[in-house]
């Protein structure tokens, strides 16, 4: 018998799925692709109305296929869509309920305690699922449910297996990590993990700024093996919308958190997340986070158009930005996004630095990214993938380095 899944949406339901993999192999199967599967998964992602419609795309040609596999749809759905898909599915279910779906013997076990079937370069290592912030807009809360995190124990030993196994990046995956509830902090979990033996990176999303500890601070500096590049998602630069959306911090409040870290880790690069177009952004709001951007200088951002979701208690407020009037904020931060990224990457020419050569791209280069999550792009030899290598940057655009190899 054989599976394919189709994963949406963020590296938790990326991790999600290879943790599916695992319990489908365990259960007889084998991955082909997905015309050839018995078995299709849809692992679906809820975050904007657009992340929906395109399980319709996907499940509507399977199911005109001549002979039609079995279909599971399963991650992120909504209460709502739930209902809308079982006609479509034969088996709509959650991924919290893996070991117990009603195709297989049940297993009884916790899905976190099913190994993840890691794959490529990068691992991912999820320290919890849920999130409790109900942030207005975000549908998190109500496709994955409340806060848990796992035992310590468990992620400490998924992580050293992945070191093992060769991989040189962990991913540290939680939607607030900063507010992982195990028998110890996350800034301790941090001093835990980097103690595993290893030539090895530790990344961690995301963390939302009311949590962010002066432990956390210091767990990082201290940890030689945590990069020095950070997600610190803002949302918007403008106090009355972040009240709106019950982020429950002030933009003095997210730029003195950005001083302090800066303060402790000078080298540290920060990216965040915002949202334009939120029910009654106007434009003194929208200045607002336009300035915000020139302060604080990110060396990246991801721009999401609003989306009203259902469930959600902004899905009660009248939407009051057009489509054409939000993307026209997205390209105005995104503009001012490429004028600060290629400043800041003009400093690289001429410099070594220390990339993690990760694949081969579509132009048959090789891609790897640095340890502050820059992506580099070099000529080499396709073995050095998975290893980490020396590269002097000749050449820099917005998104990218490219340079030569020095040496291994
Ligand atoms: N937990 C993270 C945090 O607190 O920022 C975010 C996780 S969410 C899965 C990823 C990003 O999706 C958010 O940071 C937000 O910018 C974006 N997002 C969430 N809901 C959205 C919506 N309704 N419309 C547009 N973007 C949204
Ligand atoms: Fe969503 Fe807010 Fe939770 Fe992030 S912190 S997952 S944006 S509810
Ligand atoms: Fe991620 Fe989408 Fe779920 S962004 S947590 S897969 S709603």
């Amino acid at each position: 018998m054989k599976y394919h899944i189709i994963t949406f949406g963020c590296q938790m339901n990326r991790s999600d799925s290879q943790r599916i993999s695992t319990y489908l192999e365990e259960n007889g199967y084998e991955e082909a692709p997905k015309e050839e599967a018995d078995l299709v998964v849809i692992n679906a992602c809820s975050i904007r109305r657009s992340a929906t419609n395109r399980i319709h795309g996907k499940i509507n040609r399977i199911n005109s296929r001549e002979i039609k596999p079995t279909t599971i749809l399963t991650g992120c759905v909504l209460k709502k869509d739930k209902i809308k898909f079982r006609h479509l599915f034969d088996h709509v279910l959650r991924i919290e309920d893996l070991t117990k779906w009603p195709l297989f013997e049940a297993k009884g076990k916790n899905y976190f305690k099913v190994t993840p079937k890691l794959e490529g370069i990068s691992a991912f290592v999820p320290i919890m699922t849920g999130c409790n912030n109900f942030c207005t807009y975000c549908v998190v809360p109500y496709t994955r449910g409340k806060e848990v995190s796992r035992p310590a124990e468990d992620i400490i030993k998924e992580a050293e297996q992945a070191v093992t196994s060769g991989h040189k990046e962990l991913w540290l995956l939680g939607q607030n990590v900063n507010s992982y509830k195990g028998e110890m902090s996350f800034a301790d979990l941090l001093r835990k993990i980097n103690q595993i033996k290893g030539d090895f990176w530790i990344r961690f999303v995301s963390s939302h700024p009311k949590d962010f500890s002066d432990d956390l601070i210091k767990a990082m500096t201290e940890c030689r093996k945590v990069v020095k590049s950070l997600n610190l998602p803002v949302q918007s630069g403008d106090n009355e919308i972040l009240q709106k959306m019950n982020r429950p911090y002030t933009r003095e409040d997210y730029k003195g958190l950005v001083m302090k870290i800066k303060k402790a880790m000078p080298e540290i690069e920060l990216s965040t997340d915002v949202i334009v177009g939120f029910p009654g952004e106007k434009e003194r709001h929208f200045h607002n986070t336009v300035e915000l951007f020139r302060e604080i200088q990110f060396d990246m951002a991801y721009i999401s158009c609003y989306s009203s979701r259902p469930q959600t208690a902004a899905y009660a407020m009248k939407e009051t930005v057009s489509d054409k009037e939000k993307k026209r904020r997205e390209r105005v931060l995104t503009e001012i996004l490429k004028e600060i990224t290629l400043e800041k990457n003009k400093k690289y020419i001429g410099k070594d630095v220390r990339v993690l050569a990760l694949k081969i791209n579509k132009n048959g280069k090789i891609q790897g990214k640095t340890a502050k999550n820059k992506t580099v792009i070099f000529e080499g030899p396709k073995k050095i993938t998975g290893t980490f290598v020396k590269i002097k940057i000749n050449q820099v655009s917005p998104w990218t380095l490219k340079g030569k190899i020095l040496s291994k």
